[in-house]
């Protein structure tokens, strides 16, 4: 009995300085009262003149302190840094699922071949597009909209540099998007991620350089994480509690690395395919599934529950596709939401400073997200912008919602089990 209750406490201080990772991150934003200059990078639609580097003024990036942009988040030294040892020290790793590390094949792809498919014993979405984590102390992932006729927006990979003409027309129509960021975006482009907390969309983590997740070991997850938290609140002022997987690849390993940091994934249950448009498909072909997609707005597909749209922000393409379809979306859904909102998530972040209202209060003309930066102190009923992956992400299928209470479950099985 006293060593059950010695390992209990053991277990909750583990999990209350995982927990509390993000309270030592620095940042001198406030994420309500942010002003992004006037310089051209902010307002031109020239995508030249958008993409060119800037230094920012609100805060100091020093390389010597983060990884190296676009490479695993492990790099330039950050394995090895006092700050990632003692994460990696105040997590109980003995309590990770049994997963080990996916390996690449030499055509570049992750090797499915060794893996049960039929059994499916880790909820590795790659595989299967499984979205109900198999094991314990897991937080379940977020993949549909459950209100009814809803579109979830979210759009992968931002912030991109040449944004400008796509915020303006979402800010315009007051639509609010998930907005998975890279972290290396984040520090290459920090106007365009002010930008997004600014105009009150939700900000949520898509790692610091973009790579299969199953394929990378536990340290490299977990700093892969942990780096975009810091980068996302160093230069917005918030931490989100959301992420998202490149390709979708994640397993029970990597789910709960990711609840490790009170992260919980995000999916989706329509893939427009958009990154691809023009490269490895011909734009027709995602025009066309953006064309079914809303008509399942009207003929009955959502009539009972929505969904989350898998868009991107990574060209050009992909932002004018955005601009050509909302318009259609608006007419045949009931409502365009951001994720946060379309599951009356109050606090997408870990601060209690920017909170979201809610779908109650998102189907009249008075207010859809709550705060952020002063902007965004309204909106009305239809509207979204979705965040995108790039490469193969594939079609999740699967459109039940998860159960609210299992997290809460799984922890009180982990601790007293
Ligand atoms: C995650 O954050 C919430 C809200 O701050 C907190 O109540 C909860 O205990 C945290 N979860 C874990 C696993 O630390
Ligand atoms: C907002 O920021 C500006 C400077 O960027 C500052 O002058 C002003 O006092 C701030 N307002 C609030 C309410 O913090
Ligand atoms: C960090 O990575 C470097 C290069 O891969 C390696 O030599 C070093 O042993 C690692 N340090 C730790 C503490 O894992
Ligand atoms: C983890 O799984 C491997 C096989 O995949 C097995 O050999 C090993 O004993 C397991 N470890 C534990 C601690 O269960
Ligand atoms: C709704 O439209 C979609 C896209 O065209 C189609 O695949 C689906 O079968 C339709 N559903 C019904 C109930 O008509
Ligand atoms: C941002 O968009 C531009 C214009 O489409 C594109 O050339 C560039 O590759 C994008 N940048 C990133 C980092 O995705
Ligand atoms: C795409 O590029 C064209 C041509 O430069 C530009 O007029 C348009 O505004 C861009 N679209 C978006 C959404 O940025
Ligand atoms: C709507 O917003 C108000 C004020 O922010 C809040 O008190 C209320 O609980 C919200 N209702 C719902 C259903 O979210
Ligand atoms: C969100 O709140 C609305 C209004 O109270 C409610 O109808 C809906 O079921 C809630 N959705 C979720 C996912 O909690
Ligand atoms: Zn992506």
């Amino acid at each position: 009995m006293l060593v059950k209750s010695i390992a209990i406490s053991l277990a909750l201080a583990q999990f209350a300085s995982a927990a509390e990772y993000w309270e030592s991150f620095k940042s001198q934003v406030d994420p309500k009262n942010i002003t992004l200059p006037k310089i051209a990078q902010t307002t031109s639609y020239d995508e030249v003149t958008q993409c060119t580097y800037y230094e920012p003024t609100n805060f100091q990036f020093v390389e010597s302190e983060w990884p190296t942009p676009w490479e695993i988040a492990t790099s330039n030294g950050m394995n090895s840094s006092q700050e990632f040892r003692n994460l990696v020290n105040s997590i109980n790793w003995k309590a990770m699922p049994n997963i080990t590390a996916r390996t690449m094949g030499a055509d570049g792809a992750i090797d499915m071949s060794n893996y049960d498919e039929a059994k499916d014993p880790d909820c590795w979405w790659s595989a299967t597009t499984c979205t109900e984590p198999k094991h314990e102390g897991v937080n379940p992932d977020i993949y549909a909209c459950p209100e009814p006729e809803t579109w979830g927006l979210t759009y992968d990979d931002g912030p991109n540099c040449s944004h400008n003409a796509f915020y303006d027309y979402l800010e315009a129509e007051k639509l609010k998007a998930t907005m998975f960021y890279i972290g290396s975006n984040v520090v290459d482009w920090p106007y365009g991620a002010q930008r997004g907390v600014k105009d009150g969309h939700q900000i949520a983590d898509h790692t610091w350089s973009h790579q299969m997740m199953t394929s990378l070991s536990n340290e490299e997850v977990l700093a892969e994480l942990y780096y975009t938290q810091k980068a996302i609140k160093m230069v917005t002022g918030v931490t989100p509690r959301h992420w998202r997987p490149a390709f979708g690849d994640v397993d029970d390993r990597v789910r709960w690395i990711a609840t490790q940091l009170n992260l919980t994934t995000v999916l989706w249950n329509l893939d427009t395919d958009d990154w691809a448009a023009g490269n490895t498909e011909p734009l027709s072909q995602v025009q066309g599934n953006y064309e079914d997609f809303i008509k399942m707005g009207s003929n009955g597909t959502f009539a009972t529950s929505g969904n989350i749209v898998l868009t991107h922000e990574i060209d050009n393409t992909t932002m004018q596709l955005a601009l050509d379809y909302l318009p259609q979306i608006k007419k045949n859904y009931k409502h365009i939401l951001d994720v946060a909102t379309c599951m009356n998530i109050t606090y997408p972040y870990m601060e209690k400073t920017v909170s979201f209202a809610g779908v109650g209060n998102t189907s009249t003309v008075t207010s859809a997200v709550a705060t952020a930066a002063g902007s965004a102190t309204s909106s009305s009923s239809a509207s979204s912008s979705d965040s995108a992956q790039t490469a193969a992400d594939k079609e999740s299928s699967a459109s039940k919602v998860s159960a609210t209470g299992a997290l809460a479950l799984a922890l009180i099985i982990a601790l007293f089990a």
